[in-house]
């Protein structure tokens, strides 16, 4: 079979039932390459994933190795070598966050969901019950089970869902292009303008948020180091982070980091939390943390806090099938050994500050792009109709969803997302290509992008 897969052929459930599936069958590097030899250039890792690109060899084996060994032990019976080395070493990683036991989970979703739970538990043994309110972000994402889309502050994936999920305490996200304090237009005055003024706004509002719930009923604030496809990878204005740490510790509410997106690598420095000294209660990792090769998300603690529930529940009251599973810490392990022998953070340094500065010299004259931004091998493009105003296109456009179509078509993988402008409209792509992505490859990625922004029509 080499054509693509449209709804009704086969008997996959289909993510959108009006698209054509490409079915890749391999990929090298920062290339896939589907059923009929059409190359794609992986810009976003997919979500954001495959944080070291395709076709590992070595990665592949050693998971393998794992496997042949043993099938799956239950991690309240057994630990086992990988699952031993996987915690050492990122607690390692996380000594200067204070962070050093870890637990293991299926997804993204899964251990935000463990952390709030922690966080809350936590309370209990403390002995303050009262504490169980999460304060999150808007716009944010945080998963799709029940209680982390609660989380997310995204209100079009809640409209169906609404009646199922739980109240949660917002504020909003850092995000410069739309930050009311910021009034120009131009790339570095909006830069200059919310480094200097963002903080105090968004403080602002978190404070007056605590004042109003009151801070012995708050838990937990739950956010992005760095926030993702959210707002377009913005990073958080001057000061933001240690003024936050400074305001929950006041307080006493815990910080939860979700570096689902930003974690293990994206941002420059193994966790995105390090390279603005924020030291978070809790951290959240997932995605690049596995690079892709089978689902693993971790949950880091600190030990002193799980002294605390030994004296009191008597451990973290939480339990799913697969976590600390052999063959899922042998795959992080994988990914994290395999990055620290190769220095994969230092060596993609260069090629990140290169690749951003080309995209923004290449990409900002052009139609339609309203802000880019970038940290790392992360970066945001939002598009905008109109672009002295900063407005939108309306959401019946579908400006991402198509503009990401006509790139893939065009051999050229992006990741859409749309809604955050205000709540409703506004249009971007994340990219997210491998940390290994070479000079030149990153020089084809904007060349691509290049080109499929100049020849798309909508
Ligand atoms: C910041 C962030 N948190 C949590 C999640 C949820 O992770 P998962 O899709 O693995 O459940 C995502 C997924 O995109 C994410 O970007």
């Amino acid at each position: 079979m080499s054509h693509p897969i449209h709804y009704p052929e086969g008997h996959v459930l289909l993510r959108n039932l009006n698209k054509s599936y490409p079915v890749i069958s391999h990929g090298s590097g920062v290339h896939l390459f589907d059923e009929t030899g059409k190359k794609y250039f992986d810009a976003s890792g997919g979500a954001l994933v495959a944080n070291l690109g395709h076709g590992h060899l070595e990665l592949a084996d050693r998971i393998a190795a794992q496997m042949k060994k043993v099938a799956y032990v239950n991690g309240m019976q057994f630990t086992s070598r990988p699952m031993e080395a996987l915690a050492a070493n990122l607690a390692k990683k996380a000594e200067p966050l204070g962070l050093d036991r870890v637990a293991l989970l299926a997804s993204g979703s899964e251990a935000i969901e463990a952390a709030i739970k922690f966080a809350r538990q936590l309370w209990v043994d403390r002995g303050y019950p009262g504490k169980h309110k999460l304060i999150t972000r808007t716009p944010g994402y945080h998963g799709n089970t029940l209680y982390a889309l609660s989380a997310s502050g995204r209100p079009h994936y809640k409209k169906v869902y609404g009646p199922l999920l739980s109240p949660v305490l917002t504020v909003s996200t850092p995000y410069g292009y739309r930050c009311p304090e910021v009034r120009s237009n131009d790339r570095d005055e909006i830069l200059a303008e919310y480094h200097e003024k963002g903080a105090d706004h968004y403080l602002k509002e978190l404070e007056t948020l605590i004042e109003r719930e009151g801070a012995n009923t708050i838990s937990a604030f739950l956010l992005e180091t760095v926030s993702g496809s959210s707002t377009g990878a913005w990073i958080p204005p001057k000061g933001y982070l240690h003024r936050v740490e400074a305001l929950c510790k006041k307080h006493e509410i815990l910080l939860i980091a979700d570096e689902v997106m930003c974690g293990a690598g994206r941002t420059g420095t193994f966790f995105a939390s390090e390279q603005f000294q924020f030291k978070p209660d809790l951290l959240v990792m997932g995605k690049g943390l596995n690079a892709g090769l089978m689902p693993v998300a971790a949950v880091l603690v600190k030990k002193t806090d799980v002294d605390t529930m030994k004296r009191g529940s008597g451990g973290f009251l939480h339990a799913q099938t697969y976590m600390q599973t052999p063959s899922m810490a042998a795959t992080a392990l994988a990914v994290v050994e395999y990055m620290d022998e190769h220095e994969v953070l230092k060596k993609a340094k260069a090629v990140s500050e290169h690749w951003l500065s080309e995209l923004h010299s290449h990409l900002h004259t052009l139609p339609f792009v309203g802000s880019i931004t970038g940290i790392g091998h992360m970066a945001g493009i939002e598009f905008v109709e109109n672009k002295a105003s900063k407005a939108p296109f309306p959401i019946v456009k579908k400006f991402a969803q198509k503009f990401v179509q006509h790139a893939q078509d065009q051999g050229l993988v992006l990741w859409p997302n749309y809604g955050q402008a205000d709540g409703t409209n506004g249009d971007l792509v994340m990219l997210g290509p491998s940390l290994q992505m070479s000079m030149k490859e990153a020089d084809e990625c904007v060349g691509l992008l290049k080109h499929a922004l100049a020849t798309f029509e909508i």
